[in-house]
């Protein structure tokens, strides 16, 4: 495994990141959450992401769980507040980051996060108010560093601009062969701040994998399938074109010596904006897969060929 460090911070991170959004406290049993964060360990994986939000409290209560034998000097802990914990509890004003901050602490049995995300803009709450909350966070030793997730650029720049407030160090956009979006404005305006990428469905919520045939119905142990994890999946990438298209990587994966989620994990990882990629897994052996993507080079006219196929069906 291979390590970054994350924008301006002093927290270095391993490539591949494990996340628990759908899976850890929701459709995967403790028992193999238990699994695959041990495989993560042991092969290396140093950092994990999660958020209030997920399972309502129940990833992070498995997480807690999990990991509490293991020094919490030797992982890397992201957790994130913003969307509805209850009809009044939400968004990101100080009453609520106070309060979250301690629930999430609680959930994770332990007394500080790495990292401390707000997962969306809120344009409730004035700007201020969230950073001096989030500043008092880290002040108090709650949260060592903060970041956002799919902040607009303009706001970005607002944050890095204010006096007298923590720095953001980190952005957690998504970004895959087939979700682009980030690289317009969001990798500009964080490149010029000490901000890094940790980027979430690198995978494409494993559309990337060429595990979702053209002709096949989605295999029956896939989140496709899954009526509690398959809600969130985008219908395009299952339609017949993009899932063709994908196929079409095989192979050049194959003349790279990766299989392919291992090609779409190194293709987020081919520059330097991307600290880590944070996938998800439902069991040890994708951990095992994907943690093979780190520290592998690629020829970059592979890569090329991989982007002029998906193009036409990439977000931008
Ligand atoms: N900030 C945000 O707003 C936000 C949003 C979403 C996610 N996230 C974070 O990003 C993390 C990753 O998101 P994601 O789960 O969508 O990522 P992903 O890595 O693109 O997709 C993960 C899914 O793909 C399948 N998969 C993974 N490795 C595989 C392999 N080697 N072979 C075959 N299938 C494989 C698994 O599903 P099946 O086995 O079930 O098919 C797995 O759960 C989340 O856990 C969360 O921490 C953040």
């Amino acid at each position: 495994m291979q390590y970054r460090q994350l924008g301006s911070s002093n927290l270095v991170v391993s490539e591949i990141a494990l996340g628990s959004w759908l899976t850890y406290g929701g459709g995967v049993e403790k028992e193999r959450a238990a699994a695959c964060v041990a495989r993560a360990f042991e092969l290396g994986i140093n950092f994990i992401d999660t958020a209030n939000i997920y399972g309502h409290g129940a990833a992070e209560t498995v997480l807690g769980e999990v990991l509490a034998g293991r020094p919490r000097e030797s992982y890397v802990l992201a957790t994130k507040l913003f969307f509805p914990m209850t009809d009044s509890d939400r968004g990101l004003s100080r009453h609520q980051i106070v309060k979250q901050i301690d629930a999430s602490l609680r959930r994770l049995r332990t007394d500080y996060v790495d990292l401390y995300q707000c997962h969306r803009y809120d344009r409730e709450t004035p700007l201020e108010e969230t950073m001096r909350a989030m500043t008092d966070v880290v002040a108090q030793g709650k949260a060592r560093y903060i970041g956002f997730s799919e902040w607009p650029a303009a706001k970005i720049e607002a944050a890095v601009a204010m006096a007298g407030v923590e720095k953001f160090v980190s952005s957690q956009p998504q970004y895959s062969l087939l979700w682009r979006k980030p690289e317009a404005a969001v990798f500009p305006a964080c490149r010029a701040n000490g901000i890094g990428q940790i980027v979430w469905s690198p995978l494409a919520q494993g559309v990337l994998t060429g595990k979702y045939r053209p002709d096949a119905p989605a295999p029956a142990d896939s989140r496709a399938a899954s009526p509690s994890m398959g809600a969130f999946l985008v219908d395009a990438w299952r339609s017949r074109p993009v899932l063709e298209a994908v196929q079409q990587l095989a192979p050049l994966a194959a003349a790279a010596g990766l299989t392919m989620a291992q090609f779409a994990l190194a293709w987020v990882l081919r520059g330097t904006d991307v600290a880590s990629a944070i996938i998800g897994a439902t069991g040890p052996e994708q951990v095992s897969e994907n943690a093979l993507a780190s520290g592998h080079p690629v020829d970059p006219a592979l890569f090329a060929a991989a982007e002029r196929i998906l193009a036409p069906f990439a977000a931008f």
